[in-house]
């Protein structure tokens, strides 16, 4: 039987109902299950909400439907469900009317961008890949905004878990990446970030929030109190600390010379991640709004002030203290940006890169003390270095170990954090030039202690006799190239020839970017690999298809290369989820092979 419209309709008599026990009429777009328990009637979708095997199959006692395939349990009454990784099943009303049995076979909701965001909450809360899934792929499909579904996870995660982790990091970076992505990949981006939000919080402590001071100290006193209570480990105090900068309307480039000053007291802290996590809250704020910032904030206090500083392992003490030497380099930094201020603007990025990939550190601070000199900003060097790191990354020499490739991906990533740290700093404030660039001081001893990481280096794709000229010249089958070497593992370097393959032949750089990005949301991705793609593209973004943003798209091929395939499960969960709310018949697939 069809039933085209909304209003109730006829469904069966109640006395074929009574005989046979329950009933599958077609709906407008699923089938819909009537059954009789007895003593009342239920009406409600016939394709189970966990991969949507027919309910029919299932039994039925005492009020609770039984799904026959994976034994998810329903209530009759309301389609809710007693296994929540299952889903609840939509219900639609039934009546009796005349011995007829009406059915109204509407099992939408009235307010579906509202009903899949408390399903979005639900899955976030119990950590239900399928549920969070869908319930993504619902309130997009209700015209919610990426941006505002990311904003949703990310204070579900701001507040359910004592701290700033991985999966909001990851959740920030693929939100960057929203503006290159197509439909297809904003839905898996936004699982992929909700389901590691997820899988931070499942079984942690709320956060507790905290309370500004009531008295409001000028800047420069918060400033000192932060740094004092960062040297000391003292949590509270710095968390009360920020809370009232905040409290203060400090801007954001003030609240980011904030906590740059404090963080930056330890040289590289926590491999780095320190810096990069506050880089990345920043940026979340900036995704989702400023009022938001009490609430994230202070979740990147904990990790800053337990962080262990470089400047306490052995490998930045001898054979030579680099330490000592940042810190040098750092009381000669006031007069040289004072001195570099009359200068014209400086743009020697490049070069002043590759003499940053040096093997002499003394040299190495020296080039960044000319350059300031010569009217670099904190931000320039930031440039510089990020540039100079994204080497490191597309020229590792496939003989190292695997796991060294975190070792050059720390420092890119570093590198890129400091640098949009300084640049949200800008240059309103020249004094707090010297403090800032403590980071850049960091993360350039940081690259150098990386340098055995190119010896021997990769070539890069295209230079002296490697012409290219064996790979396709069709930018289609250039990225269906790419894709298929990601497909393979120990594609390292052919990855990063068809990338430079494309970018020498002027194709379109959106298109290879989101071919990128599509490689690594297939993915059952660690968490650096989401950092590299974001960071790569940022830093592409400051250089263009110039030679310089093709090495940086070369490193995040490279490193994307030599972390893929996996078991892709997460798309999986991805690609049921889908089919699911588009009422496609998983069951058939299955019996099907298909
Ligand atoms: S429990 Fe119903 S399809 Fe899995």
């Amino acid at each position: 039987m069809e039933i085209p419209i909304s209003n109730f309709v006829p469904a069966c008599s109640l006395e074929e109902l009574r005989a046979k026990g329950r009933l599958v009429i077609r709906g407008a777009h699923n089938p819909i299950l009537v059954v009789w328990d007895g003593q009342c009637i239920f009406a409600l979708d016939n394709r189970c909400p966990h991969m949507g095997f027919p309910l029919d199959r299932g039994s039925i006692e005492d009020g609770i439907l039984t799904c026959h395939w994976h034994h998810a349990r329903f209530d009759l009454a309301s389609g809710c469900t007693f296994d929540l990784w299952a889903d609840d099943v939509p219900t639609c009303p039934v009546e009796v009317r005349d011995s007829e049995v009406w059915v109204k076979p509407t099992l939408g909701h009235a307010d579906p961008g509202r009903q899949w965001r408390r399903r979005l909450h639900d899955g976030l809360a119990h950590n239900l890949g399928l549920v969070m899934a869908k319930a993504v792929y619902g309130e997009l499909a209700s015209g919610v905004p990426a941006a505002e579904v990311a904003g949703h996870v990310a204070l579900f995660g701001a507040v359910n878990r004592d701290g700033w982790g991985l999966g909001l990091t990851i959740l920030t970076a693929l939100a960057n990446l929203l503006p290159v992505l197509g439909e297809e990949e904003t839905y898996l981006a936004l699982f992929h970030g909700a389901r590691r939000v997820a899988v931070d919080c499942v079984g942690q402590a709320p956060r507790q929030e905290r309370a500004p001071l009531s008295s409001r100290p000028d800047l420069a006193t918060i400033k000192r109190w932060l740094r004092r209570w960062t040297a000391v480990r003292h949590r509270e105090a710095a968390e009360r600390t920020v809370l009232t900068a905040i409290a203060a309307k400090s801007s954001p480039a003030e609240l980011a010379d904030l906590l740059l000053a404090a963080e930056t007291d330890r040289a590289f802290a926590d491999t780095g991640h320190s810096l990069d996590f506050i880089n990345k809250a920043f940026e979340c704020l900036e995704l989702i709004g400023w009022e938001h910032a009490r609430a994230v904030l202070p979740t990147v206090v904990a990790q800053m002030v337990a962080a262990r500083g470089a400047e306490e392992s052995t490998t930045w003490r001898q054979p030579m203290d680099l330490a000592a030497l940042c810190q040098q380099t750092a009381i000669d930094l006031p007069g040289l940006f004072a001195a570099g201020r009359n200068e014209d603007r400086w743009s020697d990025h490049a070069a002043l890169a590759h003499k940053l990939l040096g093997d002499d550190p003394i040299a190495i601070t020296e080039d960044l003390k000319s350059a300031v000199r010569a009217g670099a900003s904190p931000a320039d060097l930031g440039r510089s270095l990020s540039y100079a790191a994204a080497l490191r990354v597309a020229r590792f020499g496939n003989a190292n170990e695997h796991a060294d490739w975190e070792t050059a991906h720390h420092v890119f990533t570093y590198t890129n954090a400091v640098h949009q740290m300084t640049k949200r700093i800008g240059s309103t404030d020249p004094d707090h030039h010297a403090e800032a660039a403590r980071g850049i001081l960091h993360g350039a001893m940081a690259l150098f202690l990386a340098r055995y990481l190119n010896v021997p280096p990769a070539r890069i794709p295209g230079d002296g006799d490697d012409s290219l000229e064996d790979l396709p010249a069709d930018a289609d089958a250039l990225r269906a190239a790419l894709l298929d070497a990601f497909d393979r593992q120990r594609q390292v370097d052919l990855a990063a020839r068809l990338v430079a393959r494309h970018l020498t032949l002027g194709h379109p750089t959106h298109p290879l970017i989101a071919t990128l990005t599509w490689a690594l949301l297939r993915e059952d991705a660690g968490f650096h690999a989401y950092q590299m793609l974001e960071a790569g593209v940022r830093q592409f973004g400051e250089w263009g298809n110039a030679a310089q943003g093709g090495h940086i798209l070369i490193a995040v091929a490279r490193y994307l290369a030599a972390h893929s395939p996996t078991e892709r499960a997460v798309l999986q969960t991805a690609d049921i989820a889908r089919r699911l709310m588009h009422g496609g018949d998983l069951h058939v697939e299955v019996a099907t092979g298909v």
